[in-house]
């Protein structure tokens, strides 16, 4: 048994500027300093940084029922999103993910292509050809109206709207952007009044909206085969229905988790594509000889391997959520090669998709945008979870497929509108919040095809 290594920080405060300020750049000098696991010492707390393919396996799979979700989820999100899919444990996170599948099924969500492919010629025709946008808000918009549609039926314009801002402020909120923020989530208390005074008020907000929308849909019952329709059939062993509180967790969890994460990689991969005008014109190429101006349709899924590996690799330089996190119910014995380790009981594991995925021991010139390394044989020697963007084991993201299907169909219809350019000398930086977002927009345009 070895014990595992330990980094120490500064005397007292341990790592807490590390991990408060730039926690993106700490996980990815642990993961290329640590081969297999590191514990960080944090002000007076600790936690375990899970650097090896294999042990991120232990935790998300094989030994997933000694551990839940984290502390500082349920401390900070929980009072937003309460008992919601994303935050559960245990039997009742059990039941509800039953209850909630349905939605994510296979045949349930090729239905929702037609409604995608809709949205997206309504935001790309609107989009002045030539004319320089922030991409990242055209993209949390569209993603807001798909799932709007698809999952909760029809969704007034305005309560969208407010919806959308609500969970901007609140995002704002978790992103740790000044160190002033950052003391205050370590110290429970705002230090900043009127930032915590727009925040109660999107809080506020985001529950009024959710309720009136699930009022009304009670009043006018529409579609028992929408999410939002099956929750309010749904019934407990005793025939008790799902209560207020909870359905209203489980929409606002719904919105934040469906439509922040896919905008997010359809502003990077439009990104990396405006910045490598050779890779855009490969796939440009594949887009127009498989599906030429019609619109895309799920029967093109499969069909345009270039479009897969582009999303594929977006996904592995900016996955947007960069860090999973864990708390360990006992102690947990994990073995990585000839090595074996503890962990101790209800201690943190903090996982990162995105420092993983750019470690060279997996990933050759790591930092590169090549979506040609994606091949089959690349895929069969990558270790399972080098490469983990949607989680994995009984947590797996439960709409995986309903992102891919909408990131595929809304990526062919961009790469359909023209060529995209981005704005020269401007700053993009990626700031991890709980997702990982464009601190200072991505300013992009599109010019037609000739
Ligand atoms: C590119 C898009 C997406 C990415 C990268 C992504 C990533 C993830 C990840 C990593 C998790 C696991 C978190 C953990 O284990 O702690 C997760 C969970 C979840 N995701 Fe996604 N997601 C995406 C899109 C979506 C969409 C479109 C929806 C819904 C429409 C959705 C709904 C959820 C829900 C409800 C959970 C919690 C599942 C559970 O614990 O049972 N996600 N997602």
């Amino acid at each position: 048994m070895k014990t595992s290594p330990r980094t120490h920080g500064l005397p007292r405060f341990g790592h807490l500027i590390d991990v408060g300020i730039r926690p993106l750049g700490f996980f990815t000098a642990l993961q290329r300093t640590y081969p297999d696991l590191v514990t960080v010492e944090v002000y007076g707390g600790e936690f375990t940084y899970i650097s090896h393919p294999d042990l991120v396996e232990e935790i998300l799979v094989t030994q997933q029922k000694k551990v839940q979700k984290d502390g500082f989820l349920k401390q900070h999100a929980k009072p937003v999103f309460g008992n919601g899919l994303l935050a559960s444990d245990g039997e009742f996170w059990l039941r509800q993910r039953r209850m909630a599948q349905p939605a994510f099924h296979r045949t349930r969500i090729a239905e929702y292509a037609a409604v995608m492919s809709r949205h997206a010629d309504t935001t790309f025709a609107a989009i002045s050809p030539g004319s320089w946008v922030d991409i990242h808000p055209v993209m949390m918009r569209l993603t807001l109206d798909i799932v709007a549609e698809t999952l909760f039926g029809t969704v007034h314009t305005d309560a969208k709207e407010r919806i959308g801002r609500a969970l901007e402020t609140i995002m704002a909120h978790f992103a740790g952007d000044s160190l002033l923020q950052v003391l205050g989530m370590i110290l429970q208390r705002s230090l900043d009044p009127a930032e915590e005074a727009a925040y109660q008020n999107a809080v506020q907000t985001f529950d009024t909206v959710i309720d009136a929308m699930i009022m009304e849909r009670k009043r006018n019952p529409q579609d028992d085969t929408d999410l939002l329709g099956m929750f309010l059939v749904a019934r407990d062993i005793d025939e008790t229905p799902m209560s207020d509180t909870q359905l209203r967790d489980e929409c606002k969890t719904m919105f934040l988790a469906g439509h922040e994460t896919t905008a997010l990689t359809l502003s990077w991969t439009l990104w990396l594509l405006a910045t490598h005008p050779e890779i855009q014109q490969t796939l440009a190429t594949e887009v127009a000889s498989v599906i030429g101006q019609r619109a895309p349709t799920i029967e093109d899924m499969g069909a345009l391997p270039v479009l897969e590996q582009v999303i594929r690799e977006s996904m592995r330089l900016y996955p947007p959520a960069w860090v999973i996190q864990r708390e360990s119910l006992e102690a947990l014995t994990v073995t990585v090669g000839a090595n074996t380790y503890t962990i101790p009981a209800e201690h943190n594991i903090s996982l990162s998709p995105a420092a993983m995925h750019r470690d060279p021991r997996f990933f050759a010139d790591p930092d590169t945008f090549i979506p040609s390394r994606w091949t089959q044989d690349f895929m069969a020697q990558l270790p399972k979870y080098a490469y983990f963007p949607f989680g994995g084991g009984p947590r797996l993201c439960i709409g995986q497929q309903f992102a891919m299907m909408e990131l595929t169909l809304i990526l062919a219809r961009a790469i359909q509108a023209g060529t995209w350019q981005a704005k020269r000398l401007q700053r993009v930086v990626a700031q991890p919040s709980i997702t990982q977002r464009p601190k200072y927009g991505i300013s992009l345009r599109v010019r037609p095809h000739p």
